[in-house]
């Protein structure tokens, strides 16, 4: 969703903003826009659309040269993509611009209040309030900071802000509310964004902004304050990936970089975790094992993508540890009135750590006094910040709208979990559990072996490319990569895609079989020929009797599936529990061909957004 970046230093800010705000094109957008203080005056350009819009804008009228400047991407809440409703928004005097990322719930009472004093606001959106109200109180303290906290305290609802004042030119300043925002820290130059990409390029230092908190930065200096005005204590920390890491790197896109990334990114989150005697080292779960010992019930909070690995963990926790474990989609949770206490254990899954419902939905865990620990990939994000503890993923900048290489690290962080959970309350150490662990630690090499053996799945998705409806199956854990695979044809080529559980078929969703039907089937590990899969086998035939066009994920070896499958794919035998790390690759593959054979923007398909920061 909307993204932020502020600039004080030496260079051209225009340069440094434009260049900033293409790093966070990738959160979805639908206009954008500028401002740079210059010639003791402020100068802005905004334009709908994507950002090649505004920089012919600002070839064709250039904005005056300034060090000092903001930016905008846009993605619509109150207020269509226009012209108009992009960001920066002005006060009357044109002399303050501010951008903003969230919603203010109290906007139109404060809309009310400024036209009664005279002020003339010229677009739909809850952001431009801010602008006239910081220019009212500018004008009686004289200062952009506390103008800004004043300002502040009068809003309701989530917010980033971002501002500058023509009449303190030297200055750019940042508030900070549910919302996402970083700063950078620069030798002679400061940076404000919403995450780290926008200045991955100038530097790797990087200062994490708390609740509620104001900061105000020059070229050399960073001061951060509560809304009162009270100094303000905040955590720095060092990027551990550098530019390159969020570049293309000769793809064609991000998506399919980050699908073939995911060997390494499997390794990395593996890495000094597992030590030689398969005993696992989770130092950063900082939660006491006397804790996790007493805890009776585990809760997974996630949405999308996230919350499919969750439903993959239950399996795994429940299995390993026997716990009793529930998986809640995070926009549902908290509004259901969920039966939490002190030993309730809620995991909040999210690549971004900043999804607004996955947010509340951890906060209102930790309200009524559950323990809350984080699987996350973005150090420096709220939702790590806001839990008792956080097992990191370590994928590196994940691009992409349609997350992949995130997906599977999060299977990993979780099986890490359950594994360390069994653990810690002394689950016997048997066979079953040492084959997995021996086995995780070389799932990078599988998954790799899989990605080399993708052209097929390339070919059979661009054979279908006209098709309307793909359906997929599976059970057991091969039910939530169905979910997982639908999710990805949804969002990246546009069909009607579902996922089921196979044995639900015949109580419903059979009815939408027909000739040549394609439906995509994945089967759980033969292993001891398991009921499990001796059903599916049955449900493909079912199926294919119908007329379906069978695309089936089996194992290596498993012969019993072949006379039923118009397509195989194969992937390599797994324990069951860890099959989702191979099965999932393919119909990642799957979706990201069939986009691009649909003539589909892949890295970011319409109407999504990569960090979802309203509920
Ligand atoms: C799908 C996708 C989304 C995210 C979801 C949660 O490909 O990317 O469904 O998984 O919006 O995002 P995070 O993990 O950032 O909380």
């Amino acid at each position: 969703m909307c993204g932020i970046v502020g600039y004080v230093g030496g260079q051209s800010a225009l340069d440094v903003v434009v260049a900033g705000l293409k790093r966070l094109e990738y959160r979805g957008y639908d206009s954008a826009g500028v401002a740079v203080l210059a010639d003791g005056g402020l100068a802005s350009a905004k334009k709908a659309g994507k950002l090649v819009n505004l920089e012919k804008e600002l070839v064709d009228r250039p904005l005056a040269g300034g060090s000092v400047g903001i930016g905008h991407t846009r993605w619509a809440t109150h207020g269509g993509p226009t012209d108009a409703n992009a960001h920066p928004h002005l006060d009357n005097g044109g002399r303050v611009a501010v951008v903003h990322n969230g919603i203010i719930e109290n906007f139109a009472a404060l809309r009310e209040e400024l036209a009664e004093r005279g002020h003339a606001l010229l677009s739909e959106t809850d952001t431009e309030v801010v602008a006239h109200l910081l220019a009212e109180e500018f004008s009686s303290v004289g200062e952009l900071a506390e103008a800004m906290r004043l300002v502040c305290r009068r809003l309701d609802g989530a917010f980033t802000l971002v501002a500058v004042h023509a009449d303190q030119p030297d200055v750019v300043v940042g508030a900070r509310r549910n919302s996402p925002l970083v700063v950078g820290v620069g030798e002679g130059e400061n940076f404000l964004a919403s995450d780290v990409s926008a200045f991955i390029a100038h530097t790797r230092s990087a200062i994490e902004l708390g609740q509620d908190q104001v900061v105000e930065l020059t070229r050399d200096g960073v001061t951060v304050t509560d809304f009162d005005g009270v100094p303000a204590d905040v955590r720095a920390f060092h990027v551990d990936w550098d530019a390159s890491a969020a570049e293309k790197g000769g793809y064609d896109h991000f998506m399919l970089k980050e699908i073939a990334e995911q060997p390494k990114a499997v390794a990395d989150t593996l890495l000094g975790r597992i030590d030689a005697s398969g005993r696992l080292t989770l130092d950063e779960v900082r939660i006491p094992d006397a804790v996790l010992r007493e805890a009776d019930k585990v809760v997974i909070v996630a949405c999308g993508t996230a919350f499919h690995a969750g439903m993959i963990a239950k399996y795994a926790i429940e299995h390993w540890t026997r716990i009793p474990c529930e998986v809640e989609l995070a926009s549902e949770f908290r509004y259901r009135d969920p039966i939490l206490g002190q030993r309730t254990l809620v995991i909040a899954i999210s690549q971004s750590g900043e999804t607004m419902d996955t947010l509340m939905a951890l906060r209102h865990a930790r309200e009524q006094g559950a323990k809350v620990l984080a699987v996350c990939n973005t150090n420096g994000s709220t939702i790590p910040r806001e839990s008792d503890a956080v097992l990191y993923t370590h994928a590196g900048p994940e691009v992409a709208v349609a997350s992949t290489k995130a997906f599977l690290t999060q299977l990993v962080a979780c099986y890490l979990l359950a594994l360390y959970l069994g653990q810690v309350r002394g689950t016997k150490w048997g066979d079953e559990i040492r084959a997995v662990v021996r086995e995780l630690a070389r799932i990078g090499e599988e998954v790799e072996r899989v990605l080399e053996t993708m052209e097929p799945v390339r070919a059979l998705a661009r054979s279908l490319a006209d098709k309307d409806t793909i359906l997929f199956l599976g059970r057991h854990v091969g039910y939530p990569v169905a979910l997982e695979g639908a999710l990805k044809l949804k969002e990246l080529a546009y069909m009607h895609a579902e996922g089921f559980a196979a044995g639900e078929l015949k109580h419903g969703p059979i009815a939408l079989v027909e000739e040549d039907l394609p439906v995509v089937v994945v089967v759980p590990s033969p292993k001891g020929r398991s009921v499990l899969h001796d059903k599916i086998v049955s449900n493909i035939q079912e199926i294919r009797a119908r007329g379906a066009r069978t695309i089936v994920i089996a194992e290596e070896g498993d012969e019993a599936v072949v006379p039923f499958a118009d397509h195989l794919v194969r992937v390599p035998a797994t324990p069951t529990l860890l099959q989702p790390l191979v099965a999932t690759v393919p119909l990642q593959v799957f979706a990201c061909e069939l986009a691009t054979a649909r003539g589909n923007e892949v890295d970011q398909p319409r109407n999504l957004a990569k960090s979802v920061t309203v509920e």
